[in-house]
């Protein structure tokens, strides 16, 4: 069954099947983990910084209106600059949410940009907005079929990826992606998935102390539980004391997609097709 936000009830009576001694949380609380009130979540792991509301509609709101108060009288209402530089193209190479709010935290010294000594949640907010305005260059995926692209897409992507709100969950949203990632690392991402995992998405594999083995995503862990989107799209809590072990994998859920499965013109229309969608809301 599908993993929706608002599905958890259904969650719940369908998990039942599984040993009772492996306790998970299918509740409220972790519908609001995923949303905006815990940023705990994915700041866990090796990772350093995450933007724990990378996506979330709320953030974008919240980070639309902290920006019109504290940022955009230098840096424009439409974040396309006055005395501050244009901000609509931080994420034209890639992501970088992370450098972002970290220049946001500091300041620039020798210039007017200030530091902020905001709590972390409002700066991630403000970075959250700044990526949704984002812009790379549309020149890059100009090119291709859009209405091939969207059937090639339909058979191969769209278990596992949404687009406009339609899809599975397993991977990340692909609406807005063509904004924030260079064709050249877009191709990689399709062609070797392994070489670099999206963040909040990386492959773990729990071993239970029945020792059956559960493969997913990990959205979050800590000291005590973990948190995964199993290969069947279900958002499940699993206390680390009901595991035997928890591996992280350096091998990623999705398939590779070298030029045998997917040609260079197949490739070039799915890019067309998603860049069509950049416009599409990407909220679920
Ligand atoms: C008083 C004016 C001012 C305010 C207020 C201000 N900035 Fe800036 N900002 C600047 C200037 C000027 C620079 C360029 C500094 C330099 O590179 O010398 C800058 C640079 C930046 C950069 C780096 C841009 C790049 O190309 O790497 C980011 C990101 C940024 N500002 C975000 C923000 C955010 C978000 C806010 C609100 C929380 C904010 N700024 C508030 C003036 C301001
Ligand atoms: C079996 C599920 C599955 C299928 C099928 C699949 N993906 Fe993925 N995809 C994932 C997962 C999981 C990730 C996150 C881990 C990673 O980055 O490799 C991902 C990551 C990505 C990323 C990187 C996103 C980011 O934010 O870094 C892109 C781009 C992508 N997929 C595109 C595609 C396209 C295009 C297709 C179809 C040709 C496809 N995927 C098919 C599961 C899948």
């Amino acid at each position: 069954m599908r993993y929706r936000e608002a599905g958890f009830d259904s969650m719940v009576n369908e998990s039942s099947h599984l040993p009772r001694r492996v306790r998970r949380w299918s509740c409220a609380a972790f519908a609001c983990a995923m949303v905006w009130c815990v940023p705990t979540a994915a700041r866990a792991g090796q990772d350093g910084l995450v933007n724990p509301h990378e996506g979330s509609p709320a953030a974008t709101r919240a980070g639309r209106a902290l920006f019109a108060t504290r940022c955009a009288e230098c840096h424009g209402a439409d974040a396309k600059g006055i005395s501050g530089p244009d901000l609509t193209e931080l994420w034209a190479v890639g992501s970088a949410d992370q450098r972002t709010f970290q220049t946001i935290r500091a300041g620039i010294s020798g210039s007017i940009m200030p530091s902020s000594a905001a709590p972390d949640d409002e700066l991630w907010a403000i970075v959250t907005y700044l990526r949704s305005i984002g812009t790379a260059s549309p020149v890059e995926f100009a090119t291709g079929d859009a209405d091939r692209g969207r059937e090639i897409f339909q058979s191969n992507c769209a278990r596992c990826h949404r687009v406009a709100g339609r899809g599975g969950r397993l991977g990340p949203e692909l609406s807005r992606i063509t904004v924030t990632r260079s064709r050249a690392s877009l191709t990689q991402a399709i062609r070797d998935p392994g070489a670099s995992m999206a963040v909040g998405y990386r492959t773990v594999t729990l071993v239970t102390r029945d020792g059956d083995e559960i493969r997913g995503v990990k959205k979050s862990a800590d000291a005590f539980s973990v948190q995964v989107v199993d290969t069947d799209e279900r958002l499940q809590g699993y206390l680390r004391a009901d595991l035997r072990d928890v591996r992280d994998e350096t091998s990623s859920l999705m398939p590779a997609f070298g030029v045998d499965r997917l040609s260079d013109g197949d490739l070039d229309d799915l890019l067309r097709f998603l860049a069509s969608m950049r416009e599409a809301d990407a909220a679920p």
